[in-house]
């Protein structure tokens, strides 16, 4: 499918066009994976667009440089001001915004330390990451027989391009065998994530969502979701979680900028409690998209409004 993009693009401090947006093929990054990432939300409000969690997403986008040793010569506070710039010029109601930092062409050996540092900022209209249905209806997943990378191999708290050959084995598996989306265990059999979202399990009226120890990405609608769940008075628990514990839970959801706050209704074609969103999932995704779409005050300053 054709992205639907918008026309300009930032690149190390300057706007230039989708189409001079290109890389030779000897980049470092081709060959080694050699990127640090982000996918960054910004929602059409009655006030205007606005970045959801502007701050925290270049936050962990410097903290991913950083454990990578790619230094920028951008401050954290440039770079929200540049993407703030972009959905700016590109008079964006809504989209999704992906910040790109990755090492350009130099050397073609392994050690990237003499490559450039390029840094492009692109952004593109993106819908319902999981299907339109997802929302509302909740999708089918299974448990993928890839497991999530283990501690330190490639660390989870980095988002880098090259975790995603990873997400992509469980993606193309779940896709195959006709599910939505896989969940991955970690290496010592637990639950870890979805190929790009965060895992949630409901039981008894508690919320359960595994650990940074359990090789996930420290997730920004994770953190949105704990706070909505205290909000609401539902305890949140950040546990090992055992795999049998999706398929006797009441509620199970993913998290992420991209799927939102998306229900499962069966896992391994088990049925989820009823096979249908349940209460909490809805309580809490309502909250969500209430606040990012403006329809409620940002009580928690998650909003950077554009214009
Ligand atoms: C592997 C993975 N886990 C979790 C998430 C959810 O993170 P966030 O809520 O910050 O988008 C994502 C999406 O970026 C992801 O790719």
């Amino acid at each position: 499918m054709a992205l639907d993009f918008y026309e300009k693009v930032w690149h190390n401090g300057k706007f230039i066009s989708w189409n001079e947006a290109t890389i030779h093929v000897a980049s470092h990054v081709v060959s080694y994976g050699s990127c640090l990432f982000e996918g960054i939300r910004a929602y059409e409000t009655p006030k205007g667009p606005a970045i959801m969690r502007l701050a925290d997403h270049v936050d962990r986008l410097a903290n991913s440089a950083k454990i990578y040793r790619t230094e920028t010569s951008f401050t954290r506070e440039q770079l929200r001001q540049a993407m703030i710039e972009l959905v700016r010029v590109n008079s964006v109601k809504s989209c999704y915004i992906r910040p790109l930092i990755f090492r350009g062409y130099g050397g073609l050996g392994v050690n990237p330390l003499n490559n450039p540092v390029e840094i492009y900022l692109l952004a593109w209209k993106w819908g319902k990451y999981l299907g339109d249905e997802a929302l509302k209806q909740g999708v089918d997943v299974c448990v993928s027989s890839w497991n999530r990378i283990a501690p330190n191999t490639l660390p989870a708290m980095a988002k880098a391009a090259a975790n995603y050959m990873n997400a992509q084995l469980i993606k193309m598996e779940a896709i195959t065998n006709g599910y939505t989306e896989g969940i991955a265990l970690d290496h010592a059999g637990n639950i870890s994530e979805g190929s790009g979202e965060n895992v949630f399990v409901v039981r008894n009226g508690t919320i359960y969502t595994p650990p940074l120890g359990s090789s996930v990405l420290p997730g920004i609608t994770r953190a949105s979701i704990i706070q909505l769940a205290g909000e609401a008075g539902i305890p949140v628990v950040e546990q090992v979680l055992v795999r049998e514990i999706l398929y006797v839970a009441d509620e199970v959801f993913f998290s992420g900028t991209a799927a939102e706050v998306t229900p499962v209704r069966s896992v391994d074609r088990i049925p989820v409690g009823k096979g249908q969103p349940g209460p909490v999932t809805q309580q809490l995704q309502k909250r969500y998209l209430d606040i990012v779409e403006g329809r409620a005050e940002d009580k928690f300053g998650w909003l950077t409004y554009c214009n």
